[in-house]
């Protein structure tokens, strides 16, 4: 089914950033989406906007209690002038997935993105050019009901904004240094680790806020049971080059599944890497970086799609990898898929949909 909302257009557009030196989620565009859902009427009465401040009672228990989910994909330009997106059901599925975790109320997947695709149409004009740039979405939900008292809310807000955006890392792909949190854990398996919501996030910034401190852009994080086994990065997920085997950890319910993580492992199935999903302790990395057989690390995820990582500190213990370069899988996957995405490479996946 197609789904099409009114449109009301913003009187007072505003100037477009020039694409040099575009920052990550600074400028948002002259438009939003809304969208209500009444428990006995469900989703209802949604609509394209202009892009603006909202009003809140004091009393909505998302503020209160977290109930709150938030998606993240990109929109794209190609040279023929066709506007796609990068494999948006993933997003919507998990959506349905985080909802599910958090019990709010299921949206159907081709709402979900007819109402993307409908916004991105109205602003595609604030799509930017430069090399590592596209229009980043942010669709999320969060409860509105006021009341305090913790129970699922039965009313619920679905946006969605938009944001031009250069590179996440305003070096490009110049090579990270991470920090391998040992004190702080991100997520427990039975938690909400899998889950996209903002609580994960607000409780992840102490660990980024010592680790920037020591010099560190970012953590990579460990189970939270046994702080052995690696995790993810951030707001990444994270992959390994050990030998000849390209390594991420397996989804084992408390790592958010990436979509740039899922396109990477199915990239190197395809051309032919042996690629595994298993988990891999912090143990295992140094015994390899002490043979020499770490050759690359690199972050997944929607914002940088590949960033590499140049250095690790464990336990004081520093690690320097591929020379504090980007390695050949790296650039490779990050070529491939910003490629695909930009439609300067045929997308020989199926991953790209158009805006029409
Ligand atoms: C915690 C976390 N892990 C991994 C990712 C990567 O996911 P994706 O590739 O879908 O952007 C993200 C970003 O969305 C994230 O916030």
């Amino acid at each position: 089914m197609k789904y099409e909302f009114p449109v009301t257009l913003n009187p007072n557009p505003g100037k477009k950033p020039s694409s040099e030196g575009l920052r990550f989620g600074t400028v948002f565009t002259d438009h939003m989406f809304t969208m209500d859902y009444d428990e006995g009427i469900g989703w209802h009465d949604g609509k394209i906007v202009p892009y603006g401040p909202i009003s809140l009672d004091p009393a909505a228990c998302c503020l209160h209690y977290g109930q709150e989910m938030f998606e993240g994909l990109k929109a794209y330009k190609t040279e023929s002038g066709r506007v796609q997106l990068f494999r948006p059901y993933m997003n919507a599925k998990r959506t349905n997935r985080t909802n599910d975790r958090l019990c709010i109320p299921e949206i159907d997947e081709d709402l979900f993105v007819d109402a993307i695709k409908a916004l991105v149409k109205v602003d595609q004009d604030w799509i930017p050019k430069g090399e590592g740039t596209a229009l980043y979405i942010r669709p999320f939900i969060f409860a509105t009901e006021p009341f305090l008292g913790v129970r699922q809310s039965k009313q619920y807000k679905f946006m969605v904004i938009l944001s031009p955006v250069g590179p996440y890392f305003v070096n490009g792909l110049a090579p990270t240094k991470m920090y391998v949190e040992d004190v702080y854990v991100r997520a427990v398996k039975g938690g909400t680790g899998e889950a996209k919501c903002a609580g994960n996030y607000g409780g992840s910034l102490k660990a980024q806020e010592i680790a920037h401190q020591k010099g560190y852009e970012q953590i990579l994080w460990l189970d939270g049971i046994h702080q052995k086994y690696i995790e993810e990065i951030g707001a990444a997920n994270a992959f390994f080059v050990i030998g000849d085997e390209v390594v991420t950890s397996e989804l084992n319910g408390s790592i958010l599944p990436g979509i740039t993580r899922d396109s990477i492992i199915a990239l190197c199935k395809y051309k032919g890497y042996k690629v595994s999903e298993r988990k891999i302790s912090i143990d295992e990395l140094e015994d390899a970086y002490k043979k020499g057989e770490l050759r690359e690390m690199f972050a997944s995820g929607t914002a940088a799609i590949v960033s590499p990582v140049g250095e690790l500190l464990y336990k004081g213990d520093v690690m320097v990898i591929n020379n504090n370069e980007i390695g050949p899988v790296a650039k490779e996957m990050y070529d491939t898929i910003y490629g695909i995405q930009t439609g300067k490479i045929e997308d020989f996946m199926g991953w790209t949909e158009p805006v029409e």
